[in-house]
């Protein structure tokens, strides 16, 4: 039945294909073309008949690269089965439907980027034929970039290598282009080389390795580079950058800075003087420093630093470096130049020289010099007193007050670090001067008292001064103090009778004498407190007796009157009732008379020692003492 029936077909297809032969069988194949390495593919082979067909075989071919047509796999839609002994048994499945045949590639290879025959054989119904070409996608690895590690220099004349760049095991064919920070560098005569190497391993990957040589200029030294990597993926291209590197570049040093680097401001002598030079080329050119003067003597230095310790004004001038750029191609010197200034300020000077004696009464004028590059400020001072702005010191008129030391300063204000000190020492000469104005003093003291007097001269050549007393014969200097030219002597002295004090100060000019008069209090009386066994305690016992036998007179005779026996008038009374206030108010006066005698004397004396009086209280209390 089957079979009459496919006969018959067969006969109207035989006569239908003399005409249009292949219209009965159309064969189409569809699925993944394209599939990342170790991944799986699936190709579908469909066909159609235009009339049933009795019998279908399908085949599925490959090529091998010699081009001869390889069998893998077959149906005749009853059994499907895989050939054996070829590359595909092992990774192929094979299964189909009615009009659909489906093979499936497990674990795709390389290698299976080709074109893969699908041949639908309907005997009377035709043969007919489908292809599929599949293509295989493996990404490279990450670029990897390298720089060269040398210098770049701009004077080279042709592109010189400035990095690799690789990347690994891709396919298909990865491609590598370059970049300038964001600028794409492609091939440009004299600019711009890439050479490029490609590499296939064994399992069919490519390496592809290339070099970027470029001809830098100054700019570049600043610049990045980065490789970028292209490569297709199923259904798109994707790209990867490398990571960014940069170059020395070098290039020639066109000029040359020279500045002070230490001290800031003015310099000065005994400064230590750095000076720095720098090239603007790179590397930084050796340099070599030297003064204007000798051009060719190289001062020592470190480098680019040159070290002036403790100069002096001999280290001003012009100071020259010049750099020595072997890179640069036309050999010529770059030289840069720096003006130091070094600052003085030399001792001072002053006229008159360390000494000058003067006359009194004379005028002399002092001055006082420093040369400096600078301008100076000059003061004179005196005991650490200010008195006068300026160089010039006139003395008018002079007295012993004008002598002593004079210093002055010399400073220069815009820079302070330098100043310096001169002194003059002025001595005036002449005949001795008493301290005091009044050169006769007078004064009383109580027989027996210590007085100290004192005598104070200033003249120069220094004056002689010496006491002599007449009188008391107890005394004795306690206090003598000289200076250049003044001499000060206290003098302590026992009163025991009238004396005089004579202080005599003499020099070669002349002499001055002050007389001390003291006239000798004999003492006579005494307080309640003091039973001293002295001579005025002697007549204080004797008075003390007087009046206690008038008391005893009068109570005889107050007695006598009370009884009536002796008449009396209210005057008389009272004179003999009132012995002891009498007696006490005479003795309270003669006590006050007496301190302020020793009172004035003290005085004299105080003022005479310490120049100053001492209140009167305390002198009271010396005197109870
Ligand atoms: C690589 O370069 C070639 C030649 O310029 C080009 O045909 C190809 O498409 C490029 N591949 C990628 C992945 O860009
Ligand atoms: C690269 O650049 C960095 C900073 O941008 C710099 O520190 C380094 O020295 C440069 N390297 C070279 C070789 O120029
Ligand atoms: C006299 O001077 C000496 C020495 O300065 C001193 O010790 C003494 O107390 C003075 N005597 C009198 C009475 O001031
Ligand atoms: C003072 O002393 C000098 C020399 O020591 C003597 O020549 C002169 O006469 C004395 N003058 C008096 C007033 O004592």
């Amino acid at each position: 039945m089957m079979r009459k029936g496919t006969l018959l077909l067969l006969a109207l297809s035989l006569y239908h294909a003399t005409w249009e032969v292949g219209a009965e069988l159309s064969v189409e194949m569809v699925g993944d073309a394209e599939v990342y390495k170790a991944n799986s593919a699936e190709i579908r082979c469909l066909y159609n008949f235009t009339e049933n067909a009795s019998m279908v075989m399908v085949q599925w071919f490959v090529n091998d690269p010699r081009g001869k047509r390889i069998r893998i796999a077959y149906s005749d839609l009853i059994t499907r089965s895989k050939d054996e002994n070829t590359n595909y048994t092992k990774r192929i499945r094979v299964a189909g439907d009615s009009g659909k045949e489906i093979l499936t590639i497990v674990n795709v290879e390389l290698s299976d980027e080709r074109e893969f025959f699908c041949q639908v054989d309907g005997l009377a119904a035709g043969i007919e034929e489908g292809r599929f070409h599949l293509k295989v996608f493996d990404p490279p690895e990450h670029p990897v970039i390298e720089a060269v590690h040398t210098g770049v220099s701009v004077t080279n004349d042709s592109p010189s290598k400035i990095a690799t760049c690789e990347t690994s095991k891709g396919f298909p064919q990865p491609n590598i282009t370059w970049y300038r920070d964001h600028s794409l560098l492609s091939h440009k005569n004299g600019q711009v080389h890439v050479i490029t190497l490609v590499s296939k391993d064994s399992t069919g990957l490519f390496t592809v390795q290339s070099e970027l040589q470029y001809k830098v200029t100054k700019e570049d030294k600043d610049a990045h580079f980065f490789c970028e990597v292209s490569y297709y993926v199923p259904g798109a291209v994707r790209t990867v950058e490398s990571k960014r590197v940069n170059v020395s570049v070098h290039y020639p040093t066109t000029k040359v800075e020279m500045w002070r680097e230490s001290p800031q401001g003015l310099v000065k002598e005994g400064d230590t003087v750095e000076i720095r030079c720098r090239g603007d080329g790179n590397p930084p050119p050796p340099i070599t420093f030297s003064r204007e003067q000798h051009p060719d003597e190289e001062l020592e230095a470190d480098n680019d630093l040159l070290v002036l310790k403790e100069v002096t004004r001999g280290d001003s001038g012009k100071y020259l470096c010049r750099s020595l750029d072997l890179g640069s191609t036309d050999y010529e010197d770059v030289v840069g130049n720096l003006q130091l200034t070094v600052h003085y300020l030399d001792p001072a000077v002053v006229v008159p020289k360390d000494s000058e004696v003067m006359q009194k009464g004379e005028n002399l004028t002092a001055t006082c010099n420093a040369l400096s590059s600078l301008e100076t400020n000059t003061v004179w001072s005196k005991n650490g007193i200010e008195i006068r702005k300026g160089n010039v010191l006139h003395l008018q008129d002079a007295t012993f007050d004008t002598a002593g030391h004079y210093h002055c300063e010399v400073t220069v204000p815009s820079l302070p670090g330098l100043h310096t000190r001169g002194s003059v020492h002025i001595i005036v000469q002449g005949a001795p001067q008493l301290r005091d104005v009044k050169k006769e003093v007078s004064m009383s003291e109580k027989v027996g008292k210590w007085v100290n007097l004192t005598c104070e001269a200033r003249g120069y050549p220094r004056p002689i001064v010496t006491w002599s007393i007449t009188g008391s014969p107890d005394w004795r200097e306690v206090v003598r103090k000289e200076t250049e030219d003044s001499v000060q002597t206290i003098m302590t002295l026992k009163v025991s009778r009238d004396t005089v004090a004579t202080c005599n100060a003499t020099n070669k000019i002349g002499g001055e004498t002050k007389i001390y008069t003291i006239s000798s209090i004999p003492i006579i009386g005494t307080t309640l407190r003091n039973t001293a066994v002295d001579n005025s305690g002697v007549i204080i016992v004797v008075i003390v007796l007087s009046i206690l036998l008038l008391a005893l007179l009068g109570s005889i005779l107050y007695f006598l009157y009370k009884k009536g026996k002796l008449p009396c008038g209210r005057s008389g009374k009272q004179e003999i009732i009132n012995p002891f206030s009498t007696k006490e108010k005479t003795n309270k006066d003669d006590i006050v008379m007496e301190m302020k005698a020793d009172k004035t004397e003290n005085s004299v004396l105080l003022k005479g020692v310490n120049g100053d009086n001492k209140p009167p209280g305390d002198q009271y209390i010396d005197l109870r003492k």
